[in-house]
């Protein structure tokens, strides 16, 4: 399984990930990403079909925002 969340430092709300993968990233009002189903904690795994739409949003962003990991992040500071 796979873990994600945003980087929303980094992201310039580019729009790309949310196109690529609308089931697992939206947007706030100004256009900054966040992943959808833990609201961008970085906890919850994906896995299936949602799978090759994360990897596809990651090697997508133009800034890298995009974060992904074997295990759940542990860290808050993006959220
Ligand atoms: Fe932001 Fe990258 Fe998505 S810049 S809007 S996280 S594709």
């Amino acid at each position: 399984a796979k873990y994600t969340l945003v980087d929303k430092d980094t992201c310039i709300a580019c729009g790309a990930c949310g196109a690529t993968a609308p089931d697992l990233f939206d947007y706030d009002d100004e256009g900054i990403a966040h992943a959808i189903l833990d609201d961008n904690q970085g906890i919850t795994e994906i896995d299936g079909d949602l799978v090759d739409d994360l990897i596809d949003a990651e090697e997508g962003c133009p800034t890298e925002s995009i974060k992904v990991a074997d295990q759940p992040f542990h860290s808050h500071v993006n959220a």
